[in-house]
Order: C-alpha cells, then sequence, then structure tokens
C-alpha cells in the first residue's frame, strides 16, 4: 500500500488555500495521516529558493532560469518529504506542483517548458489527482491583491496575464483529463468542497 499525492491548481486567488484546509482537515478527522506542504516551498532548501524567487521586482533571471529554480525546490521538495510522505501511506496535500511550472514559465517559453519536462522525468512522481479551481479572473484577482502579501511579483501582471494563466491551466486539465478534475470555482466554498470530496471518495476511502 502507498499513500496518495493530491494536487492543487489554479490562478492566483481561485480560493486553493480554503479548499486545501477543508480536505486537510476532513482527512484529519478521518484520522487519515495528512501531510498539507505547498511550492515553491515545503523544506528549508525550498523555502530559500522561494524567497528569491518571489522577490518582488526580481526579473534577473531568464524565464528558463526561472524555471530550473523551480524545478530544483520541487527537487528537494519530492526527496525529502513528498516521496517519504507517500512510501509511508501518509496522504500528501500539495499546493501547486508540475502544472504550475508548464503554466507560469512554459507559457512564456516552450524552451522553459521543454526544460522543466525533462527534469521531472527525473523527478519522477506524478499527482493521483490534480484539483484545477477553475474561476473568473477578475473575482480571482480582486481576492488576490486583497491578501496583499509581500510576494507579489507573479500578481502583479493584471487581469489580461490572469486569463492566459487561467487559459493554459484548462489547455493542460483537458490534455489530462485522467488526472486532473477541473473545479467550478465560482460556487460557494461549501459547494466548491463538496465536489472536490465526491472526486477523492474513490481513491481515499
Ligand atoms: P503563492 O504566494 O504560494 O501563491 P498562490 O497562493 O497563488 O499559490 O505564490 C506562488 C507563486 O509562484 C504563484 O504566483 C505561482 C508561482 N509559481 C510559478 O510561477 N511556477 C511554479 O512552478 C510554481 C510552483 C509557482
Amino acid at each position: 500500500m502507498r499513500g496518495l499525492f493530491i494536487t492543487f491548481e489554479g490562478i492566483d486567488g481561485c480560493g486553493k488555500s480554503t479548499q486545501i484546509n477543508f480536505l486537510t482537515e476532513r482527512f484529519a478527522k478521518m484520522k487519515k495521516p495528512v501531510v498539507k506542504t505547498e511550492e515553491p516551498g515545503g523544506t528549508a532548501g525550498s523555502n530559500e529558493i522561494r524567497k528569491i524567487l518571489l522577490r518582488e521586482n526580481n526579473f534577473q533571471w531568464s524565464v528558463e532560469t526561472e524555471a530550473l529554480l523551480f524545478m530544483a525546490a520541487r527537487n528537494d521538495h519530492v526527496e525529502k518529504v513528498i516521496k517519504p510522505s507517500i512510501n509511508d501511506n501518509k496522504i500528501v496535500i500539495c499546493d501547486r506542483f508540475m502544472d504550475s511550472t508548464l503554466v507560469y514559465q512554459g507559457m512564456r517559453s516552450s524552451r522553459a517548458k521543454q526544460l522543466s519536462l525533462d527534469l521531472f522525468q527525473l523527478i519522477a512522481i506524478n499527482p493521483d489527482i490534480t484539483f484545477l479551481i477553475d474561476m473568473e479572473p477578475e473575482i480571482a484577482l480582486r481576492r488576490a491583491l486583497r491578501r496583499s502579501t509581500k510576494e507579489d511579483r507573479f500578481e502583479n501582471y493584471g487581469i489580461s496575464f490572469q486569463h492566459e494563466l487561467r487559459k493554459n491551466f484548462l489547455d493542460i486539465a483537458h490534455k489530462h483529463s485522467d488526472r486532473i478534475r477541473i473545479i467550478d470555482g465560482n460556487q460557494t466554498p461549501e459547494d466548491v468542497a463538496a465536489q472536490i470530496n465526491e472526486s477523492i471518495e474513490p481513491l481515499a476511502i
């Protein structure tokens, strides 16, 4: 038996964190061992990389190099947290994973996309299921800006960028419909959670 690897994806402000908290609590109540984590991050080393990647006005690298830094952070996270937890029969819930790199960096450069895909082959772990919380960028952006964190380098591109992100996430979801469930994020958080629970049931019970 092995654990379960669940990832959440979506544009900035789509409500991922709320849903991740709901699902984590649900598993905890069921007494299932659950690990909640995020990318970039999840380990001390990955958090170091996160700090420099998400620093405001940090445009010193090409998008290809940026993608490699996200992949380096991912490798550390997979090695130290994700793989060991899954091998230990735990449920890992991760806020963003490889699909974010394919969208955020991949849509800006096909070479960045290819480099990431090549490295991902070596990292060699795929989520069992991915929830793409799909929502109107206008609503999502309003939410994201309200949160006003310091790490808003990727959130400051504006509405047309968010539309582009959404389109790219949906394209990937359609291409990998066996793994990715598209969830309508324009509903109430409770209705979104109900839809997620329904998809999880066959895997986690
Ligand atoms: P974060 O504050 O965690 O935002 P969110 O709550 O929206 O996940 O910041 C992560 C940012 O990094 C987000 O804007 C997406 C971006 N990102 C990439 O550009 N590439 C990646 O591979 C990952 C994992 C995230």
